[in-house]
């Protein structure tokens, strides 16, 4: 009785994880007083819709995309362009946490585990990263690896920490001595629900795929 008492509490627990994944929304170039300058977004975006913009990757291989189909190419809308940013400029990403760092509850401890992410880059112009060995190789690194939870994001107002509902934010900068040209940008999160809800659970990717066109000045 204890067993199937655990067992279904267990599985409850499992499906308290919140069915929404994250991606990035929005992308901000900003220059040393922290004014925006310019903003972007990632390839083929169509808006904040779960089902179009979700790319979730489990137990991937060294020769998974990297890329969900429809951002495997440099494809924008005049509606949502690419970023456009400087040398040196210090770029700001929103994603929403979806309730993985305030409503998920993960056995055993029933606590959220949002785990991280990275950004990654091909660093060369007009290059592309397209396997999960890209996302791996370190050589491919830009920023990271940084918390999921930024410490402040919400994805509503009803929450364990007594937050005000806002989007996170990823800060990270771009080399100062890089030349003008389109490079290819990876956020990669990392979402492992450690400790894990089922035995072998799967390894959880998710990704969204972007350019930057650099230019020498706006
Ligand atoms: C980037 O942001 C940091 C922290 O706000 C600031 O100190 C730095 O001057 C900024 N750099 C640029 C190039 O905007
Ligand atoms: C920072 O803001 C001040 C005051 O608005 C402005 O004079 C200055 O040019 C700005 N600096 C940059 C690098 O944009
Ligand atoms: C970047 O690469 C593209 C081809 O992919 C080329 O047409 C363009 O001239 C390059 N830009 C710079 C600034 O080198």
């Amino acid at each position: 009785m204890l067993r199937t008492t655990v067992t279904l509490l267990s599985t409850l627990a499992c499906i308290r994880v919140v069915m929404a994944h994250s991606w990035i929304d929005i992308l901000y170039a900003t220059d040393p007083n922290g004014t925006v300058v310019s903003e972007g977004y990632i390839r083929s975006y169509q808006g904040h819709l779960d089902n179009d913009e979700t790319y979730h990757l489990i137990d991937p291989t060294s020769t998974t995309s990297l890329c969900m189909t429809s951002q495997q190419s440099v494809t924008y809308s005049s509606l949502y362009p690419m970023l456009t940013a400087r040398p040196g400029d210090n770029i700001t990403a929103l994603y929403e946490e979806n309730g993985h760092v305030t409503v998920d509850q993960l056995p055993p401890d029933m606590q959220p585990h949002p785990g991280y992410y990275s950004w990654l880059w091909s660093s060369t112009n007009g290059t592309q990263l397209t396997t999960v060995a890209d996302m791996l190789n370190v050589d491919n690194l830009l920023a990271g690896p940084f918390s999921f939870d930024d410490g402040r994001c919400a994805v509503g107002n009803d929450n364990r920490y007594g937050r005000t509902a806002q989007p996170c934010l990823s800060t990270f900068y771009l080399p100062e001595d890089i030349e003008p040209g389109i490079y290819n940008l990876v956020w990669a999160w990392h979402f492992p629900k450690i400790p894990p809800c089922e035995e072998n659970a799967p390894v959880e990717f998710y990704t969204s795929c972007m350019d930057i066109q650099v230019v020498d000045s706006l």
